[in-house]
């Protein structure tokens, strides 16, 4: 017997009771998938879980991203989060994996910048610092219900442009490699996404949402900037203190996250991701 406790008001729950390593029956996992649905946030503790059984857990759900290039386990189906180097030592604050590393601290939907965005990430803990290295959510189906008329009409209908070396630059201008540039060329989003109508809708938005499409450039900007100030006020987010063996599975399309900062250059981080593509753009098609 699995159990839910929910672990805020607007969003995330844990699932007790559940060994995600072990075979899931199917109405066993029609009831994670539903809880999936309501709290956008899952945490299962305690799950001791390799690579491979992350992997088979997280294909429940649906397929698998592989990992874009100029990211550590690109061309598998995991991302390896992590601030040391192959023989486990820490890497220094100006290495490329610490400045990718650094911009995850910025409020985003994974892979936001891909046509068919992600649906879901699956982060496993194997090494947590003593201190900071957190990571919190947003509700953004929260925010677009509590978002004000005035903004509700202005993100009515719009599409954004998601753009990976957009984000990339505000960390460091030389972060993006051309390889990535052509990998990763912009895409356009929806601003809103509809859930349905026991869910209602959300807000989509974060680091890669780069402008908005008929506007100009800084009025679109001023946008994006007013609605993510909205957005990340202290009652929407949620803040996860990871314990060793804690697994979180999060909805892209209705949470945004973040990472915290940690005494990185002396402390070490290792966080196994595997992501859960979408099937469908954001955009209905146009016919
Ligand atoms: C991620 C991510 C945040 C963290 O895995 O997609 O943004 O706290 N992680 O590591
Ligand atoms: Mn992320």
């Amino acid at each position: 017997m699995i159990g839910t406790k929910q672990m805020h008001p607007l969003l995330a729950a844990e699932i007790t009771g559940l060994d995600v390593s072990a075979p899931i029956p199917e109405a066993v996992f029609s009831e994670i998938n539903e809880a999936f649905r309501r709290h956008s946030v899952l945490v299962f503790r305690d799950q001791p879980i390799t690579d491979d059984q992350q992997i088979a857990f997280s294909e429940r759900f649906g397929d698998l991203e592989t990992t874009k290039v100029g990211t550590v386990g690109t061309g598998s189906k995991l991302i390896v989060l992590s601030n040391m180097d192959a023989d486990g030592t820490v890497v220094p604050p100006s290495d490329r994996q610490s400045l990718n590393n650094r911009a995850n601290r910025s409020w985003h939907a994974d892979s936001s910048f891909k046509a068919v965005p992600a649906m879901a990430s699956m982060l496993s803990a194997r090494i947590i610092p003593s201190k900071g290295g957190d990571t919190e959510y947003i509700s953004m189906r929260a925010v677009y219900a509590e978002l004000p008329d005035r903004l509700k009409q202005a993100v009515e209908g719009k599409v954004v442009v998601h753009d990976y070396a957009y984000s990339r630059s505000k960390i460091d201008p030389n972060l993006v490699t051309d390889e990535e540039r052509a990998a990763v060329p912009p895409v356009r989003q929806a601003m809103v996404i509809d859930h349905g109508s026991d869910l209602g809708r959300s807000l989509y938005l974060g680091a890669h949402a780069a402008r908005v499409e008929g506007m100009p450039e800084d009025e679109g900007r001023a946008l994006i900037d007013e609605l993510m100030a909205f957005a990340t006020q202290e009652r929407f987010v949620y803040a996860y203190k990871w314990r060793p063996l804690d697994l979180i599975l999060w909805d892209n399309r209705a949470v945004i996250h973040r990472a915290t900062p940690f005494e990185s250059a002396t402390e070490k981080r290792l966080m196994v991701r595997t992501t859960i593509a979408g099937e469908a753009p954001t955009l209905a098609a146009v016919g």
